[in-house]
């Protein structure tokens, strides 16, 4: 296992991902762990990430000295190599010619690191590679048994090593795939320098976890809420290949869902799977408590609280639960240890079950902790869950809640379901499904006039939304083609009664957002 100190670079988390892809288990910490944590970690090598700050600033974070003392192979990467550079006595300092982006650099080949990884070749002994740089300082003096691995003009000294200790310092970034041999690098470092074997795989993980849940639950009964997500979804399966019929779970249908989607999730797990779900079925409830409101806020709040009340009431149910389990995974997990040291940058607030009953004291038990999404994924699909389920665009908690603009109304919670539906299936049709993260229909109720035959009509008003994405945090609306947008029109409004007019969200993110409310 790798041991990442993470100085808060937009990346971090990407190196965690690539590296997990080479098949090791690593973790993100914070530098200020102790000599005694990180030596219970037992890493078989520490890699420090970049972070926004300067090592020059007085109150610049430093990896604990001992990461230097312990023996084992380090890899510093930008503001890591820097503090590296720094502790060890070497010089930093701020270069008039800041690097974001594209760059070429020269690297030397004789390095452990960069032995034959290159993407261009010159004569000179020095290898070409296209990184990506993002960095204002630089390391200015080598720290003693360092020698120059790699350089740029604005940073002679893009790259150090000292290779009897086996500490590695790169100023560009091998985890971005603008580095086109980043994962090379990444794996030499993992693999022939720390000597890490390749055992993270989906299977290895499924047959740890189970073991590990029925470890921890024993014999007793575990409840989960299942919403039909891919996180719930997968630990459903997972519980119930661990631990069979000592798993119950819950699955509240809201009347926000989608067409279908509450039949395809008891067809699923209940028939296909053989998991033991109760349906709540609690339309009325929540559509009498949404009613007459038309803040977005609002509605989202009593969406939440009516989903714990419902929740809470089939869990009472149930005499002899001694365990919750919760879809909770790794960014989540970094996300509240940053929220908690003060670094966090965002921080999403999570549909989680919050509020059982007092009496029921339930623990927890969350067997995708340690797992990044596409980790999730890819143990879904080889846990037997469909991939196009697996696959599928997220969905907010509050469902069509916040897709009809204004006051919830079944009525228009029947429209939008059925516009949907035909936006979603013509994507799949036309194979653009998995080209745009997130795609929706949204209900307007508003009324605009328009013709069909010889007849008037007066009808309601649906916009498509796609947008492209990474981290859902800035996104692009999707450029879908005027056929395909022609087609998904004129099918909702002919096969649509009550919709007359259908227009596209051409917006990005920001200013506005993925969700119209
Ligand atoms: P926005 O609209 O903020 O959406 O650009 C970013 C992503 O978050 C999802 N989203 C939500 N998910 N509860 C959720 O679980 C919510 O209240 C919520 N609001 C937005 C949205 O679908 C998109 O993927």
């Amino acid at each position: 296992r790798i041991l990442i100190l993470d100085f808060g670079s937009q990346y971090t988390q990407l190196i965690a991902r690539r590296i997990r892809e080479a098949g090791v288990y690593c973790e993100l910490r914070n530098p200020e762990m102790s000599e005694a944590e990180i030596r219970a970690f037992n890493p078989r090598g520490i890699i420090l990430s970049g972070g926004p700050d300067s090592t020059i600033g007085d109150a610049a974070p430093s990896a604990p000295q001992c990461v230097f003392e312990l023996g084992l192979p380090v890899l510093g990467i930008c503001y890591g190599m820097q503090t590296m550079a720094q502790q060890l006595g070497g010089q930093v300092e701020s270069s008039a010619h800041r690097e974001f982006g594209y760059a070429r650099i020269r690297a030397r080949g004789h390095s452990e690191l960069l032995r034959e990884i290159e993407d261009h070749t010159t004569t000179e002994g020095w290898g070409m590679l296209d990184v990506w740089m993002s960095h204002g300082d630089r390391v200015a003096s080598l720290p003693e048994g360092f020698k120059v691995i790699a350089s740029t003009d604005s940073a002679p000294i893009a790259g150090m090593a000292n290779e009897s200790r086996r500490f590695y310092g790169v100023q560009f970034h091998p985890e971005v795939t603008h580095t086109t041999q980043g994962q090379r690098m990444i794996e030499r470092f993992l693999i022939d320098i720390c000597g890490c074997e390749t055992l993270w795989t989906s299977a290895n993980i499924i047959e740890d976890s189970i073991a590990a849940i029925r470890e921890q639950v024993g014999d007793d009964e575990v409840l989960l809420g299942l919403s039909g997500g891919v996180d719930s979804s997968v630990v459903a399966a997972l519980l119930h290949k661990a631990i069979g019929d000592q798993l119950t779970c819950v699955f509240v249908d809201n009347g926000l869902l989608r067409q279908n989607e509450g039949d395809q999730v008891m067809a699923m797990f209940a028939k296909h799977m053989g998991i033991r779900v109760i349906r709540a079925d609690a339309e009325d409830r929540f559509l009498n408590a949404l009613e007459g409101i038309d803040d977005p806020e609002q509605k989202r709040k009593i969406i939440g609280n009516k989903f714990v009340d419902i929740f809470d009431e089939e869990a009472a149910k149930l005499k002899n639960v001694k365990w919750l389990a919760q879809g909770t995974i790794y960014p989540d997990v970094i996300e509240s240890a940053a929220a908690k040291t003060g670094k966090a940058h965002v921080i999403k607030t999570h549909h989680n079950v919050g509020g059982l009953p007092e009496h029921m004291k339930l623990k927890l038990v969350e067997p995708l902790r340690e797992l990044f999404k596409d980790e999730v994924r890819k143990l879904g699909v080889e846990l037997g869950l469909p991939s196009d389920m697996v696959y599928r665009h997220p969905f907010p908690g509050p469902g069509l809640g916040v897709r009809i603009l204004g006051e919830v109304k079944k009525e228009f919670a029947d429209l939008l379901r059925k516009a949907d539906q035909i936006f979603i299936a013509e994507l799949r049709k036309h194979d653009l499904y998995d080209k745009t993260s997130q795609a929706f229909a949204v209900f307007l109720p508003v009324k605009s006039v328009g013709v069909m035959g010889d007849g008037r009509r007066y009808d309601y008003v649906v916009s498509l939304r796609a947008v492209e994405t990474i981290d859902f945090m800035t996104a692009r609306w999707a450029n879908l083609p005027y056929d395909f947008l022609d087609l998904v029109s004129r099918r909702i409004i002919n096969e649509t009664a009550g919709i007359s007019r259908v227009v596209y969200d051409i917006s990005g993110k920001p200013p506005a957002t993925i969700e119209w409310e």
